[in-house]
């Protein structure tokens, strides 16, 4: 058997994510941080899995020399990533 994920379903989706990056920035804020500790000078990040692109946006702060890349499979996503600023 397989599910199908509808349009809606990412959409519900994607408002959680945007949620649960609200509710945890402070966290989220920490291990951009760590990250720029281990990490170096990257000068390209591929992030896989972007959703909304809280990651995204907040590697794009951490390392503004680097190139940053969103790959989702969901265009519901990909779409609110877009819009994002
Ligand atoms: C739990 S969300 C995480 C989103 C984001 N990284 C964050 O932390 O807010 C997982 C995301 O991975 C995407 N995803 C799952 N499998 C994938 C695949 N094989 N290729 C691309 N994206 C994928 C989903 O569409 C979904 O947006």
């Amino acid at each position: 058997m397989t599910a199908q994920f509808t349009h809606d379903d990412w959409a519900s989706t994607a408002e959680t994510l945007d949620l649960d990056a609200l509710l945890l920035d402070e966290h989220f804020q920490r291990i951009f941080g760590w990250t720029k500790e281990m990490a170096g000078d990257p000068r390209t990040i591929v992030d896989l899995g972007a959703g909304t692109g809280t990651g995204t946006f907040g590697l794009a702060r951490t390392f503004p020399k680097a190139t940053v890349v969103a790959v989702d499979q969901s265009e519901t996503m990909l779409n609110r990533l877009r819009g994002r600023r």
